[in-house]
């Protein structure tokens, strides 16, 4: 029978790695699903509703960690925690494998094989496994919400016997999974919505949604984006060319959202101070990147500050704010991933080392960091 922990996250994650629904798909795959007491209460995941659908319901951390194939965690587990599992096992997270690569070092020490979902391929088969993408979805749409309860004006038109009310004017910056979420959102809240990005790509998905598609559209943007989906790095020229049209759109702006990433790179800077200073006071902006440093040069990850009446909010997890659906989506992402390392009738880990999925995601085996992607880190 294959074991699988589940342990409480530190205090500044709500998320956890497990939902009722995915302990009783587990449960069918004949696994022993062993949750630290507690570990759900901040996803409203009661241990009762746990027990319900066939986990064993644990006392501390350590007692779900002995004997166990697999520890789920939403994110990077301890050193210790990875030392108390038997060599072999199978750590599956968000283990932010481009942060302190020291720690992640270390964490590898513990001879577990570490699979980080961030790196999950984005191919057909791995869709449902797609952390990046579920969660960034939440975060999208919470930006927004959010950004309409700071917003101390109406979203949409309202015409009243009164007087007129004007739709806000809500921009993103990168119409990836967020961004497009974002442009969703603020529309049905009756926002006037403009997008940029640097993928060409981007441009139909953000008129499709009844957005206006503002960018630089020159020979770079036709080769912004990578084989694999994502933006590439911009020139020196071309940042300056989107930065006198970012300058030139953002100070007629009411909320804007930016949401630009560069896999395994510091976050594009879009906003400088002066845009920030041509904005009217009142005006929001939510940093989605903040994790990242932030795209715009105001940012503290973390805080919310204000600069001349303009207040620059930048979350770190967001996705952990609706941290009932974080959760519920992200436990199944890692539901459909285990189901392939899983053999159902054998009731064993059966890890299929040449597997696509498996190569994409795995970190660190016996010891040693393996990713094409950290090595020489
Ligand atoms: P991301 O989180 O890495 O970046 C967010 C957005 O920022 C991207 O759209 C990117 O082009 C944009 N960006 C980067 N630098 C920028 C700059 N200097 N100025 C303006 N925008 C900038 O990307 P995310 O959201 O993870 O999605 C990347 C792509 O992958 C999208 O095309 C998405 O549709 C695709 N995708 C494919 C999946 C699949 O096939 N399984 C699943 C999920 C996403």
């Amino acid at each position: 029978m294959v074991t699988i922990a589940v342990t409480a996250e530190p205090a500044d994650e709500p998320r956890v790695a497990v939902s009722p629904e995915t302990v009783k798909k587990l449960v069918g795959l004949g696994a022993h699903v062993k949750v630290e007491a507690g570990a759900g209460a901040r996803s409203r995941f009661s241990d009762d509703a746990l027990r319900a659908q066939g986990a064993e319901i644990v006392a501390t951390a350590a007692d779900a960690l002995r004997d166990a194939d697999i520890l789920l965690k939403v994110r990077r587990p301890s050193a210790a925690d990875v030392a108390a599992l038997k060599p072999g096992a199978l750590v599956v997270a968000m283990l932010d494998p481009y942060g302190d690569s020291a720690a992640l070092q270390a964490l590898a020490g513990g001879n577990a094989a570490l699979f980080s979902m961030e790196f999950m391929p984005r191919i057909t088969r791995a869709q449902s496994m797609d952390v990046l993408s579920s969660q960034a979805n939440l975060a999208g749409y919470k930006a927004v919400v959010d950004a309409a309860a700071m917003f101390q004006q109406a979203m949409p038109m309202m015409m009243t016997a009164a007087g007129t009310v004007p739709a806000a004017k809500v921009f993103v910056m990168g119409a990836g999974v967020a961004g497009l979420q974002a442009i969703a959102t603020a529309r049905r809240l009756g926002a006037q919505v403009s997008a940029t990005d640097v993928r060409p790509a981007a441009k139909e998905q953000v008129a499709s949604l009844g957005a206006k598609f503002i960018a630089v559209e020159d020979e770079e943007f036709k080769q912004a984006q990578t084989a694999a989906g994502y933006a590439k790095p911009m020139s020196a020229e071309y940042q300056a060319k989107q930065a006198e049209l970012v300058a030139s759109h953002i100070k007629n702006q009411d909320i804007v959202i930016t949401t630009a990433l560069i896999p395994g790179r510091p976050a594009p800077r879009l906003i400088t101070r002066a845009m920030v200073e041509s904005m009217k006071p009142g005006s929001i902006i939510v940093d989605l990147a903040a994790e990242r440093g932030g795209n715009c040069e105001l940012t503290q990850p973390g805080k919310t500050v204000e600069h001349n009446g303009v207040r620059i909010y930048a979350p770190l997890n967001l996705a952990g704010d609706i941290a009932v659906n974080a959760s519920s989506l992200y436990a199944k992402n890692l539901y459909a991933f285990l189901e392939t390392l899983i053999d159902k009738k054998e009731k064993k880990l059966a890890v299929n080392w040449d597997d696509e999925i498996v190569k994409g995601t795995l970190v660190a085996r016996d010891g040693k960091i393996v990713h094409p992607s950290l090595q020489g880190a």
